[in-house]
């Protein structure tokens, strides 16, 4: 039995469930794109961290890591603006790309990523994701996702609430007090 954080409300995903389900998206990665080269991967800051680390350990593919931040605006307004604060090292023209994300939640910084890394005209280009809200959103694809999670806030495992709580070793619902403060 896990032990729970006390600010939180309930454990959505367990250490357990998060480790099969990453091992199953690696291997899929690793069939999908066994006859590739090698594997672009773009690792969103900060939240997909630890994901990250987890996932492309379990690959049996050749493959790089890169990272992007971004700052999403207005997130309360749904405004969906995004601003790059901190790009990819290389060109990705003509290659492999894998967007891993940890959260797809309006969905805005997905879209927004997609169609920037697009634009920069990959060999191919698709997506994963640990876990999307059950909600409306930007409605992209996302190739490789790890779980479906009810619309409330999420810590643990990358995601956090103030930048906190990143590395419990679970998605957790957050109580909400904690956020009303
Ligand atoms: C989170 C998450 C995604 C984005 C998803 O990032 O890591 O990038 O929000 O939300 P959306 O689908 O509504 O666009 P955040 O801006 O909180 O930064 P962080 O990764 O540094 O925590």
């Amino acid at each position: 039995m896990t032990e729970t954080h006390p600010d939180l409300e309930r454990i959505l995903i367990p250490p357990e469930a998060i480790e099969a389900r990453v091992t199953e998206l690696a291997a899929q990665i690793s069939q999908d794109f066994h006859a590739a080269q090698r594997l672009y991967i773009v690792g969103i800051l900060k939240g997909a961290f630890i994901f990250l680390a987890d996932l492309t350990r379990r690959l049996s593919i050749p493959h790089i890591v890169d990272f992007m931040a971004v700052s999403s605006y207005g997130k309360s307004t749904d405004s969906g603006a995004v601003r790059i604060l901190m790009d990819l090292r290389e060109p990705i023209e003509g290659q492999h790309v894998l967007i891993v994300e940890d959260i797809v939640d309006t969905g805005h910084t997905l879209k927004y990523l997609y169609e920037i890394l697009k634009g920069r005209k990959p060999a191919s280009l698709r997506t994963c994701a640990l876990v999307r809200k059950e909600r409306e959103n930007q409605g992209v694809p996302i190739d490789y996702l790890g779980f479906d999670i009810p619309d409330v806030w999420v810590v643990g495992y990358g995601l956090d609430y103030a930048d906190l709580y990143r590395t419990l070793p679970y998605v957790a619902e957050l109580k909400s007090d904690v956020y009303a403060k």
